[in-house]
């Protein structure tokens, strides 16, 4: 059984590909600070899948607690979610973030090249792409970020293209979410941010279950079909099953490299076809008020999901029903 150490694995997409990845077969080994997760997820990364889980509570940019899990374990390869994701706080901490994400990925790669560890798969995003991309997006876009965060991505692509470079027997796999919402079937495992929601569906989900009063729609002028932001929602589950379906590539594969795929479902939904379907799926009505764009937001993006279909064999099947159901779930059986 191949030793798979995911960075960041008690997180909200980190937990979810603990799951599919040890229902695919591979043992899992999770490296998380805590400092966005909860522990109580080991246990239901566990609960879901009866099967075991070594856990290590280290920061990846810590280099000596980080060797200790190489020269403990027999890594095979790397998932590394680990990093800091608030788009609003990397504005105004850029440094933070620049040092937590890059700087975790450095010692990263030094460490498995230390230990012979040659497969890694990055968790990055589609807002390395430039907003100027016709869409449907394809891995081949103009590359800009808007902000720290997004910046933080785009130069780990960097920093892994020029790594696989130098290091041929290396195989690299970037991954570039889309918008991942919803939840696990079980209603176990979720997405659960302290404090006032930045993303849509967990808004959604603290007005549903009267935490919040209201959803603010940020705009209705956009050049979209109902005038609000057009995004790619994939499923989280769905998501998860990318990156096993990324780690069964690079098992297979005779040749390493460097390669990047979107993972998404190439639809794009607007903020209200998710009011609408969230409402429908779940029979409750979510209040909301049109307020202000806003800042740094794009009208449209959705990607190409044909590169990973065809070099991957990976297709979202969840669909956006699945998506407001399961996240409405877990909120609902949190709060009991
Ligand atoms: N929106 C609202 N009200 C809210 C929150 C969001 O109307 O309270 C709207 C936004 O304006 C946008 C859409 O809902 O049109 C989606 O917004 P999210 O904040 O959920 O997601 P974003 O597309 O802005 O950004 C997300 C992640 C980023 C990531 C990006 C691309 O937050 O980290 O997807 O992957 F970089």
């Amino acid at each position: 059984m191949k030793e798979i150490l995911l960075t960041g694995g008690l997180g909200y997409i980190g937990s979810h590909t603990a799951v599919e990845t040890l229902n695919a077969g591979y043992k899992v080994i999770i490296a998380d600070d805590l400092s966005n997760s909860k522990i109580e997820v080991l246990d239901k990364i566990k609960q879901i899948t009866n099967k075991d889980v070594k856990f290590y509570q280290i920061d990846v940019c810590n280099k000596e607690e980080l060797e200790k899990v190489f020269a403990e374990n027999k890594i095979f390869g790397v998932i590394h979610f680990a990093g800091f994701k608030a788009v609003g706080e990397s504005v105004k901490e850029p440094l933070k973030y620049y040092q937590n994400n890059v700087g975790s990925t450095l010692t990263l790669l030094e460490t498995m090249k230390k230990y012979d560890c040659k497969n890694i798969v990055f968790s990055s995003s589609a807002c390395v792409y430039s907003p100027v991309n016709q869409m449907p997006v394809k891995e081949d876009g103009n590359l800009e970020a808007s902000n720290p965060y997004g910046r933080t991505k785009l130069f780990i692509e960097h920093i892994l293209k020029d790594f696989q470079n130098a290091n041929p027997d290396f195989d690299v796999t970037v991954l570039r979410y889309f918008n991942p919402i919803g939840a696990h079937e079980s209603g176990l495992l979720g997405e659960d941010p302290n404090g006032i929601p930045n993303n849509l569906m967990p808004y959604i989900c603290k007005v549903a279950v009267g935490e919040l009063d209201h959803l603010n729609v940020f705009g209705n002028d956009y050049n979209t079909k109902d005038g609000t932001g057009v995004r790619d929602y994939i499923h989280v589950v769905d998501l998860a099953i990318g990156h096993v379906k990324a780690l069964d590539k690079i098992v297979k594969a005779d040749d390493c490299g460097f390669r990047i795929f979107n993972i998404g479902t190439g639809i794009g939904y607007s903020v209200l076809d998710v009011v609408e379907t969230f409402n429908k799926s779940n029979g409750i009505t979510i209040k909301y008020q049109i307020t202000e764009r806003r800042p740094g937001d794009i009208d449209s993006y959705f990607s190409s999901a044909k590169k990973a279909e065809e070099e991957l064999g990976f297709k979202a099947t969840r669909n956006l029903e699945e998506m407001c159901k399961s996240s409405y779930k877990y909120y609902s059986a949190k709060k009991r």
